[in-house]
This record gives C-alpha cells, sequence and structure tokens, in this order.
C-alpha cells in the first residue's frame, strides 16, 4: 500500500466509523454488526501503526486509549468554572426566585430546571468540528487536561458533524451510570479491591487515572449543560438546540417554568422521576433562560447569580448502633461494620451500614449504644453520617482498631496510606473459608452444593486448610460433617470430582490472585494457554497480555512466585486438574457474526453457556444493545427482556437456542 492510499483509506475509515458510532449513541440504531465494527477499527489501527503520521487526535482509534501519561498538564479555562449555591428548601427556592425579579424588575422570569448530575464537572472545546481538549475544573481557573481519557467515553463525539457550529467550547458532567457503577462493584469484589462508595467517586477516581486504557474499560458517559463562548447563542433554550444539532447530549429531563410556584411543581416532578434517570442525581438546577437577564444579573465571586442548585434531602434515618463488627475478606481485609437496630429507609429496612475503615469511626467518634443517623441515597450502600452525641448516656463504648486479628489472633497489617487494615495469617480460618467460598462459587470452579454452613464445618475441624484439601476429601472425612446426609455427601464428592475438568481460567480466577477478576483470567489462558506459561511469565511477559496493566502483572508475578502457592499449585495439578487450555477448535461457526446477551435462569450457569455461544462463533455482551442479535432468556428474565422487547431484539428460549446449534 502507497502512503497515498493509505491516507485515503484511512480518511474512509474514519469517516465510517465516526459515522457508525453517532448511529449508534445518538439515533440508537446500526447499520453494522460489533465485529464488523471491530474489524473496520482493527484496520485503521493497522494503517495508523504502519503510517504514523496519519494518526490524527480525532481518530477512532482514540477511543481505545492511546498511551500512558506521566501525569495531567494544565489547562486555563477561556472563562472561569464556576460553582452554584445550593439551597435546602423550598422556602429558599421561593426567596432565590424573588431575588431574580427583583434584580430584573419584573414578575414573570422565564427559567429552565435540569436534574442535577452527581458526577464530575467538566468542559470540552471544539475547534474546527474536532475535539480539541477537555478538562476537569481545577480551582476554577485552571484544571487537569484530561483529554485522553474523554476521548474513551463512547458517546463523546470526536467529531462534529459538518451542518452546525464548528468552534465552540460545552459544559458538562461525566457520570458513571447507576448499572455500570454496580457492575464495576461486583468485578471489584471479585478481584478483591475495595469497593468505591458512589458512582462520584468512581467517576472522579477513574477520570484522574494516567492509563487511558483502563479508563476505556470503565463504563463513563457524560451529559451536557451550558456553553460559553458562543455569538449567536442568546439562551438556554438555543444551548439545547445546538447541543442536539452537535450530537452532544443534554439532560433527559427539562422543564421550564416563569414563577416561583412553576419552579416548585418542576422541583416535584423532578424528585418523582429521577430515580428512573440512568445516572445519579442529587439536585435540580434552576437557570434563568435569557443571556441577556443573565448578564443583567452578573455574579458574585463564586458563583452566578442567575442559576441555583436545589438539593434534594437524601433519606435519613435515626436507629441504635447495637455493634461494631468486623468482616474478614478474602484478602484478609478486616472491615468494619454496624450493625442496627432495623429501621425503614428509602424503602426499605437496613440492619447494617458500612464504616468504610476505622479513620472514619474515630474521626466521627462513633460508639457502640449510640444513636446514630444514617443515609440511604439511591445506588449508595447505607452509611452512618452522624452520632446524635446529646443523646448520650456516658455508657457507650468507644470501639478501636483491631491490633490483632478477631479470629486466629495474628497482629494485624496497615496498608501505606494506613487505611486498609489486613490479617496477613494465610491459615486465618476466616480468611480460609472466604477462600474456599470463593474457589467453590459459580462464577469460578462452580461446585455446586458446598454452601457457606458447610465450608465452615469443613474448615473448623480442620479437614480443609487450602482448596486443595477439597480435592483430598472422601466419604469417611465427610461423614465427620454434622447434619449433612449420605445423599449429600455423594453430591459434594461428585461436584468436586467434576470441577477438575473445568477450564483453567476459572481455575486461575478461584485462587483468588489479587487484582485478577475472571474477565483477566480468561485474557490470561487465552493469552498465555496454560498455567504453566502464566507462572513462569515476567513481569514484562504478563503486561504484554490484554487488560493485564502495571498494577495486575506483579500481584500475578509475586503470587506464582511464593513458597506456599507453589506447593498449592503441585497438589492441585498432583488431584488431576485442568492446567492447559483445550485448543477449542471452534465447535461450529453456526454463530457468526452474532452478538448475545443471556439473561434469567437456564439449565447450565452463564459462563457456561457463554463458552458454548463463543465456541459456535458468537460474541456475548453484559448489557442489550442496539447490537445485540439475540437475547437468550431463562426463567425470571427482568429489564434485560423489556430493554430487549423495545428495542426490537430477537428473543430465544433455550430450547429455540439448543436448536439452533
Ligand atoms: S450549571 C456556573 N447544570 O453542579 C455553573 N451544573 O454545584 C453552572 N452540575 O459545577 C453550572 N448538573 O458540575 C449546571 N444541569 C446542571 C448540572 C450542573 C450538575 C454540577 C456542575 C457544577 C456543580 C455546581
Amino acid at each position: 500500500m502507497t502512503h497515498a492510499e493509505a491516507a485515503a483509506r484511512a480518511a474512509f475509515l474514519s469517516a465510517e466509523l465516526h459515522r457508525h458510532n453517532r448511529l449508534y449513541y445518538i439515533e440508537a440504531r446500526s447499520e453494522i454488526s460489533d465485529q464488523q465494527f471491530d474489524a473496520l477499527l482493527r484496520e485503521l489501527q493497522d494503517i495508523e501503526a504502519k503510517f504514523p503520521d496519519l494518526l490524527t487526535p480525532d481518530s477512532p482509534t482514540q477511543r481505545v486509549g492511546g498511551a500512558p501519561l506521566e501525569g495531567f498538564t494544565q489547562i486555563t479555562h477561556s472563562v472561569r468554572m464556576m460553582s452554584l449555591d445550593n439551597t435546602y428548601s423550598e422556602e429558599e427556592l421561593a426567596a432565590f426566585f424573588a431575588r431574580l425579579q427583583k434584580g430584573l424588575g419584573r414578575e414573570k422570569i422565564d427559567c429552565v430546571i435540569e436534574p442535577k448530575v452527581d458526577g464530575v464537572a467538566i468542559t470540552i472545546r471544539y475547534e474546527n468540528g474536532v475535539l480539541k481538549h477537555g478538562a476537569t475544573r481545577g480551582d476554577g481557573q485552571t484544571g487537569d487536561d484530561v483529554t485522553n481519557n474523554l476521548k474513551t467515553i463512547k458517546r463523546l463525539p470526536l467529531r462534529l458533524p459538518k451542518d452546525g457550529p464548528q468552534t465552540f467550547e460545552v459544559r458538562g458532567e461525566v457520570f458513571m451510570p447507576k448499572a455500570g457503577f454496580a457492575k464495576l462493584n461486583e468485578e471489584r469484589d471479585e478481584a478483591g479491591e475495595p469497593r468505591f462508595a458512589n458512582p462520584r467517586n468512581s467517576t472522579a477516581g477513574t477520570l484522574k487515572l494516567l492509563d487511558p486504557k483502563t479508563v476505556a474499560k470503565r463504563p463513563l458517559d457524560i451529559v451536557f449543560y451550558g456553553l460559553v463562548e458562543a455569538s449567536d447563542v442568546q439562551s438556554q433554550t438555543e444551548v439545547y438546540a445546538l447541543l442536539d444539532a452537535a450530537g452532544l447530549r443534554k439532560a433527559d429531563l427539562i422543564w421550564q417554568a416563569d414563577s416561583a410556584e412553576g419552579l416548585l411543581s418542576a422541583i416535584r416532578e423532578l424528585d418523582e422521576k429521577r430515580k428512573s434517570l440512568p445516572y445519579e442525581t442529587d439536585g435540580a438546577v434552576i437557570k434563568v433562560n435569557s443571556f441577556a437577564d443573565q448578564r443583567e444579573l452578573g455574579a458574585t465571586s463564586k458563583a452566578p447569580r442567575w442559576a441555583i442548585a436545589y438539593k434534594y434531602q437524601p433519606e435519613q434515618a435515626e436507629t441504635k448502633l447495637l455493634a461494631i463488627d468486623i468482616q474478614v475478606g478474602r484478602t484478609g481485609a478486616l472491615t468494619p461494620v454496624a450493625r442496627l437496630e432495623p429501621v425503614l429507609i428509602s424503602g426499605s429496612t437496613v440492619s447494617n451500614a458500612t464504616l468504610h475503615n476505622y479513620e472514619e469511626i474515630e474521626r466521627k467518634d462513633i460508639r457502640v449504644g449510640d444513636i446514630v443517623v444514617i443515609e440511604k441515597a439511591g445506588e449508595i450502600i447505607p452509611a452512618v453520617v452522624t452520632v446524635k452525641k446529646e443523646h448520650r448516656s456516658g455508657d457507650e463504648a468507644v470501639v478501636t482498631a483491631p491490633t490483632h486479628c478477631p479470629v486466629c489472633g495474628t497482629g494485624v497489617h496497615r496498608d501505606e496510606e494506613q487505611v486498609v487494615i489486613r490479617c496477613p495469617n494465610p491459615h486465618c480460618p476466616e480468611v480460609v473459608k472466604r477462600r474456599i467460598e470463593h474457589f467453590v462459587s459459580r462464577a469460578a470452579m462452580d461446585i455446586s452444593g458446598l454452601g457457606e454452613s458447610v465450608i465452615a464445618q469443613l474448615v473448623e475441624i480442620k479437614l480443609v486448610r487450602d482448596v486443595a484439601d477439597l480435592y483430598a476429601l472422601n466419604e469417611l472425612l465427610l461423614a465427620r460433617l454434622e447434619r449433612v446426609g449420605t445423599k449429600s455427601i455423594d453430591n459434594y464428592l461428585k461436584a468436586i470430582e467434576t470441577s477438575k475438568q473445568q477450564d483453567p481460567w476459572r481455575l486461575v480466577f478461584g485462587l483468588g490472585i489479587l487484582h485478577v477478576g475472571a474477565g483477566g483470567a480468561r485474557k490470561l489462558l487465552e493469552h498465555f494457554g496454560s498455567i504453566d506459561a502464566i507462572a513462569a511469565a515476567s513481569i514484562e511477559d504478563l503486561t504484554q497480555c490484554p487488560d493485564i496493566g502495571a498494577i495486575v502483572a506483579p500481584s500475578i508475578h509475586v503470587w506464582f512466585r511464593e513458597e506456599h502457592n507453589v506447593a498449592l499449585l503441585d497438589r492441585l495439578r498432583s488431584a488431576g486438574l485442568n492446567f492447559a487450555q483445550r485448543t477449542v477448535t471452534a465447535a461450529s461457526d453456526k454463530l457468526n457474526g452474532t452478538t448475545w446477551v443471556i439473561t434469567g435462569t437456564l439449565s447450565e450457569d452463564r459462563e457456561t453457556i457463554a463458552d458454548t455461544i463463543r465456541a459456535n462463533g458468537g460474541k456475548v455482551s453484559g448489557s442489550v444493545s442496539g447490537k445485540t442479535t439475540y437475547l437468550l432468556a431463562g426463567e425470571d428474565a427482568g429489564s434485560k427482556l423489556d430493554k430487549a422487547t423495545k428495542l426490537g431484539v430477537k428473543i430465544v428460549t433455550e430450547a429455540e437456542f439448543r436448536a439452533m446449534l
């Protein structure tokens, strides 16, 4: 291919990819499959690799994440990024409207009301139709240049349609959708990493990452609410029209009102509806519509006078703190959990709340016996907010961070930031129980029947000290379990025996290596082919594997070099477990070019069915979209079924699916 041919082909591919992205994210339809899209993207990547001068900053290949940065450079905002004053009651909001009336000297003032999206403020500049840069608010004058991270947001156009304005700066909020946030936390649990407390924290944390490839895997999204420096736009409603024309997403719900009563009814309605929005909201933003009016009202040193935030009360309740228990995790992390007198809040009964860590208990001076205020808002896990110190009788007990594991008595370790406290004893019975539970779980080795209580007994009577001991169990040993019949024993032994044939990625995931989730384990086996090859790999080799980055690789490397782990692997191998990827010659190509989403209860677990789909040439995705070809729906299918029906995705039963093969 000559340079000229390559340039022409790259321009064509780039335009096509931009067009398909726009179709998908803005018009919610698609003309090509995921595979076809990926094939075009790969072709463009190959051309850019051969002819680096053809790589433009708005290339669709930039969405998968470019090279990691050393640090963020600073961008000075063309117009200051201000914050908003807050109001917390309808009276305060009415007072705000009265100030507008006084300031403008008239009765009716046209205002717009939008949801206040709980994410991270961002400003983005387009020049000549191309996304030039994006930055965080920082101190309001200058912020971090997070352009490469923002480019991974698929909904964000890197190039604007030709028929609208080409140069302007837009302001908006980056957020993590509620569903994506929940899934991310599940994955972090699986990988033994700490959960994010709420979607805003996870968004802020993600934007601060220096490796855009990691960012590309996080489900960030964006909405826009403002425009600066656009000459022919005269009102907020005209801003909405411009956003629409540019394919930039605006708020899903917007009201217009010109009286105090109108504002109040809008904020009440929003409160009803905001639960069904895809993002977390903590209030409403009320803005004067006309830019001329805005200029007349002006701003204070920190916030405009023409806009205000109305904050909804997160639901709170008071209850008694009965105890602070210590939860021992699979990685040995000791986490304090508040046990509460049950109380109804946001429609559910809450009897446990998170205390995050001991530093927080100390900072808030939380004592056992205290009356505490707990709060629950949206996706956020119930948390203890404050203590009602005025209700203290003097009998409340101060709780200090454990110096020793409450279960095995080993002295604890603290991480560098001194926040996570861990029991370092690999034989701690509680840690062992959590590890075995993880190993046998459906997502890992899928040894069905072995529930928490059986595992607890196995560990307590010292039949099982690590996962390899499971494979030494026999009828005689299991007969020592209490309240377990011969039929169950038979089933356990069969399930354990069958698990020896599981795919080796399940074994790698089941071992519970810090930072290695199910997805990472799968990638490791795809890349290296066997557990022995992973064990032998250097840190550098490991980072060559997709999805294995600078944090995960050393963690894997260390794990495979610890003596007790080497011994454990030897025992698992002797027990006959499967250490090498069977070279799955595709069972068929019957599902080539199709993308599947699996939902509901089916005859086998999802991973097994997903493997079958992949072995027959299909792709499996976690969520229903315009690119989904089939939804495989089992019993009790829920929201995915609704979404598929809405999008007109073909729904197949398990019987139909089997028939297709
Ligand atoms: S308008 C002069 N509209 O809330 C500032 N802000 O507390 C004009 N926010 O910094 C901001 N949703 O990050 C506006 N619909 C919305 C918003 C919104 C969320 C954030 C924004 C702002 C912060 C102020």
